[in-house]
């Protein structure tokens, strides 16, 4: 059995469907996944908690059978967090080299990082994220390390993600109420990106877009780090509602009719290709056309795809973005969605299965779990710099605690 020390559980509390994925730690390894647990999610709207028992019960659920399958018990999960409250943006700060020498310390580097952040937030705001994308030491730009480097001024770059502080509260709530303590709350595009983008692709400017249930995720990455996140409310959940009414059949029908037969793109579909469509009100069920079922997807789907579009454009990251597009989340199963993104960004795309751990790699290999594996990619990240009692992790630890605090006021 594992100690318990070397665990690491990711909890993807999405809008369709909760997961647990419990994964030990290797020094100067991937962590393995030992444990899978998924439970249907029905206190979620728009990647937001609107139901805090519904939503406990159905963690509870999925750390169960994920325990049940691990054989091990957890008491702290790393949780990713999403929803239209979600903002992005960068921010820069500056400082005077204060070391001996006017050599880059941690301290300094600390000091650059809290002068970037220090923007006025709305009281109902939280900073979730501070993402260092480069330093620059005396008008020397693109550092990615700059520990020991000698200057005289010390400018950072980064990219802050806010959220609301209540929708962040109830995500702490239910995953306390189920039991488990919060290790770090993480930013599902940045946790789908750990598990889905190559260290090239990052590198050459790339979009990842995870479409859920509820949501699409968008997370711009340039020159190796991330530079632009939004949230759109629209996802996987919209086609069905789509098919339901097109095809004038019952949502849970619908929903198994664009999983078996959904296509993105009606040229990719044979005209011949017919599909049986079950009725409402114990009617006979219907052959349509495979194709009509596609007229009714390839309008929504090319909707998200222009939104995110948009998006990037609106940024201005489309020049930047060479290595093209990553599509993950459940809604890129669908065949001919790589194909569609590819035609809209006129960029090339391919669809994001999660990598990077080991184990029982078959069970978690969807698009699906891509948020789930990411959380174990990045807890395992967190954990390895606490275990060799990095000054930084202890500094993570204080930011949680205190970020902790702050949400929960008098509580804590
Ligand atoms: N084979 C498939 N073909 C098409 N769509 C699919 C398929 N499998 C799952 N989906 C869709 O993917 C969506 C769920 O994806 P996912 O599990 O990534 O969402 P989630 O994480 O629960 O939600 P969110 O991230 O929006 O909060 C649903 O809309 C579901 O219908
Ligand atoms: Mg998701």
């Amino acid at each position: 059995m594992a100690k318990d020390g070397n665990l690491v559980v990711g909890l993807d509390i999405g809008t369709t469907k909760i997961c647990a994925i419990i994964a030990e730690g290797r020094d100067g390894g991937p962590p393995d996944v030992i444990g899978l647990g998924t439970s249907p999610s029905r206190g979620l709207r728009k990647g937001v908690v609107v139901n805090i028992d519904v939503t406990v019960e159905s963690i509870k659920r999925a750390i169960e059978e994920a325990e049940l399958m691990a054989g091990v018990e957890v008491d702290s999960v790393f949780v990713g967090i999403a929803g239209g409250h979600i903002k992005g943006f960068n921010s820069r700060g500056v400082i005077a080299i204060s070391g001996k020498n006017k050599e880059v310390t941690q301290a300094d580097i600390d000091r650059v990082i809290d002068a970037a952040k220090a923007v006025a937030l709305p009281v109902d705001r939280e900073v979730i994220h501070v993402l260092p994308q480069e330093f620059i030491i005396d008008d020397q730009g693109g550092i990615k390390e700059p520990l020991g480097m000698s200057g005289v001024r010390l400018e950072a770059e980064v990219h802050i993600v806010t959220g609301a502080v209540t929708s962040a509260q109830n995500l702490i709530k239910c995953v306390n109420r189920a039991g488990l303590e919060v290790q770090d709350i993480v930013l599902q595009q940045l946790a789908s990106s750990e598990a889905t983008l190559t260290p090239d692709e990052r590198e050459l400017g790339v979009v990842l877009v995870d479409i859920g249930g509820g949501t699409t995720d968008i997370a711009v990455f340039v020159e190796g780090s991330i530079w632009h996140t939004a949230v759109l409310s629209l996802g996987g959940d919209h086609l069905t509602n789509d098919i339901a009414i097109g095809l004038r059949t019952p949502t849970a029908e619908a929903e198994e009719i664009k999983k078996k037969f959904g296509c993105a793109l009606a040229s990719l579909v044979k005209s011949d290709e017919t599909i049986e469509v079950p009725s409402v009100g114990g009617r006979k069920p219907r052959v349509l056309s495979r194709q009509m079922l596609c007229e009714i997807i390839q309008p929504r789907m090319e909707e998200i795809f222009s939104l995110v579009d948009r998006e990037v454009k609106r940024a201005g990251y489309d020049e930047a973005v060479a290595a093209g597009v990553v599509v993950t989340g459940g809604a890129s199963i669908m065949e001919g969605v790589p194909e569609l993104a590819e035609q809209i960004f006129d960029l090339p795309a391919r669809r994001g299965d999660p990598t990077g751990v080991g184990g029982l790699v078959d069970v978690i290999s969807s698009p699906i779990y891509a948020t789930g594996v990411g959380l174990i990619l990045y807890g395992a990240e967190h954990r390895r710099e606490h275990r060799f009692g990095k000054a930084s992790d202890r500094r993570i630890f204080e930011k949680v605690i205190k970020r902790m605090k702050e949400w929960f006021g008098d509580f804590f």
